[in-house]
């Protein structure tokens, strides 16, 4: 009785041969007789995508800074660039301890003076040691991160005089 389950899964097992390279399946660069080419097709000519330019608009345009804006950076700066930038902005993450070169301080003056282009910049296409966050992080979410990064910038820079009077006495209340 034994035996013959064996025997069955056996079989069964065997049965199961088909992976993904033999699946039947058109490959981008084989013939395609319904098109007399190939799979792959190149859009008409002069063609332009609807989601690319809703791509390239959020790519161009910086959205106005808000609350929100800076809360969903923070949110998306502690997910992706903390590890290595540490909490800060210092360039003393977790990974850094674990032998990442360490990246140059937010806080060091060339990188207050540069622009946001430069960071915007550096998260799509990474920098030296730093890879690309092009994959995984969105544009808008890539202006919010460098509105974070701003703020922390400004966190180590700003003095009671940039706080509206009257907001002023809310910091002195002793937490
Ligand atoms: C895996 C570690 C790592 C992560 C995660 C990371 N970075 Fe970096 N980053 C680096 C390193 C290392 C450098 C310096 C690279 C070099 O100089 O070769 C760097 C450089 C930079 C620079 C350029 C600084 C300069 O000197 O001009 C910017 C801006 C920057 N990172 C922003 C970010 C942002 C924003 C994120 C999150 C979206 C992020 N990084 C995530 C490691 C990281």
């Amino acid at each position: 009785m034994r035996l013959a389950l064996i025997v069955v899964l056996a079989l069964l097992l065997a049965a199961c041969d088909q992976n993904m390279d033999v699946q039947p399946k058109y490959s981008e660069y084989s013939r395609a007789p319904l098109f007399r080419g190939s799979v792959l097709r190149l859009p008409p000519a002069n063609t332009v995508a609807r989601d690319d330019l809703e791509w390239e608009r959020a790519v161009t345009t910086k959205p106005a800074l808000s609350a929100e804006l800076l809360g969903r950076g923070q949110q998306r700066f502690a997910i992706f660039c903390l590890p290595c930038h540490g909490a800060g902005g210092d360039g003393d993450g977790i990974i850094v301890h674990r032998g990442m070169p360490r990246p140059t301080s937010y806080h060091v003056d060339r990188l207050v003076t540069a622009d946001d282009q430069h960071f915007f910049d550096a998260i799509t296409n990474g920098y030296g040691a730093m890879y690309s966050y092009a994959a995984r992080i969105l544009p808008q979410d890539r202006w919010a991160i460098v509105a974070y990064i701003r703020a922390l910038q400004l966190s180590r820079r700003a003095s009671i005089e940039d706080v509206p009077p009257d907001e002023r006495a809310k910091l002195r209340v002793q937490p």
